[in-house]
């Protein structure tokens, strides 16, 4: 079987980190090319401080390259105060300081457009989407080499970050509103999907039971991400990034919905939300596939084997 090459975007949090873990060890029909990071859990420095940690860490050789420091058209939201020190840094056991990667020299923009000047492309983003605005912005032309876009970010329903607006939308509206208008095949994984994959200490005491320091250290983070927001249920959070590389593992595991998706740039109260119309193509026509039913628990299920045999 011919692998497809692909991308993965990131503003490395926890669920970036385990995101990654995903699509290396379980989309077995995917050749991972390139690793970029953006501003967003945290500062662009501590995104890609972190995504150099987790790659040492877990022993990925995957070339990382260091992306946009703000967004398109505001000043950058950081949600690092909620997250701790850096995103990752002063929670229980960090991952160690990155004794060997290093970022490569070229910038991501560059480095992405080059992977789409050599061929076809799936882009898994998992965070704000500068990076890739930025790319088509000076590469229109190459929308077209983009296989699929896959993205954790926005909402059917209710936001995060805001009562409308999901976090990584919220960060960057204007970036959404390029993605959602330069005609590749965009398939989000909205709030909505992501609340139905739930994590929990049963999860974090699996992992901390494989008894390794890496165990230990993954197990911390587990912990510290369940004191976050967006609960599913009093003791379960929400597993945002890895329920959309689940999807490029085990697609079978979602129902896709087709949809016309605006993001809201100019809502005083609304500005990030994305505004899903289902009613296609009688009411307007579509621009993308929405996850709208997740087979959560076995999504859930199958992480933690993957997260538990990378520990080990
Ligand atoms: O709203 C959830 C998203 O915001 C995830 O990508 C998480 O990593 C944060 O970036
Ligand atoms: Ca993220």
């Amino acid at each position: 079987m011919q692998h497809k090459r692909l991308w993965f975007d990131c503003d490395t949090g926890f669920d970036d980190a385990v995101a990654l873990l995903v699509i290396l060890r379980a989309a077995s029909e995917y050749d991972l090319v390139g690793i970029s990071t953006v501003c967003g859990n945290a500062t662009l420095d501590n995104t890609t401080t972190n995504t150099l940690r987790v790659s040492e860490a877990f022993g990925i050789d995957i070339p990382i390259y260091r992306g946009a420091a703000k967004p398109l058209a505001q000043e950058s939201q950081t949600i690092e105060e909620l997250l701790g020190g850096g995103a990752m840094g002063t929670i229980g056991k960090p991952f160690p300081p990155a004794a060997t990667r290093r970022v490569e020299a070229v910038d991501a923009v560059t480095a992405l457009i080059q992977a789409l000047e050599t061929g076809p492309v799936t882009i898994l983003a998992t965070g704000p989407l500068t990076n890739i605005a930025v790319a088509l912005l000076l590469r229109p032309d190459l929308a077209t080499a983009v296989e699929r876009f896959v993205f954790m970010g926005g909402s059917t329903t209710t936001g995060n970050h805001t009562a409308a607006a999901e976090f990584n939308t919220y960060a960057d509206p204007e970036s959404l509103d390029v993605v959602l208008r330069a005609g590749m095949p965009v398939e989000m994984f909205g709030l909505n999907a992501t609340r139905q994959v739930p994590i929990g200490v049963e999860e974090e005491d699996a992992i901390r039971a494989v008894g390794t320091p890496l165990a230990e250290i993954l197990a911390d983070h587990v912990g510290y991400y369940l004191r976050m927001v967006d609960k599913v249920t009093p003791k379960q959070m929400a597993l945002h990034d890895p329920t959309a590389a689940a999807y490029l593992a085990w697609p079978e595991l979602f129902e896709m919905q087709d949809a016309r998706v605006d993001v809201e740039l100019t809502g005083r109260h609304t500005r990030g939300e994305t505004v899903c119309e289902f009613r296609v193509p009688r009411k307007a026509q579509p621009n993308a596939r929405v996850a709208a039913t997740v087979a959560g628990n076995e999504v859930m299920r199958r992480v933690l084997a993957v997260l538990v045999e990378a520990v080990s």
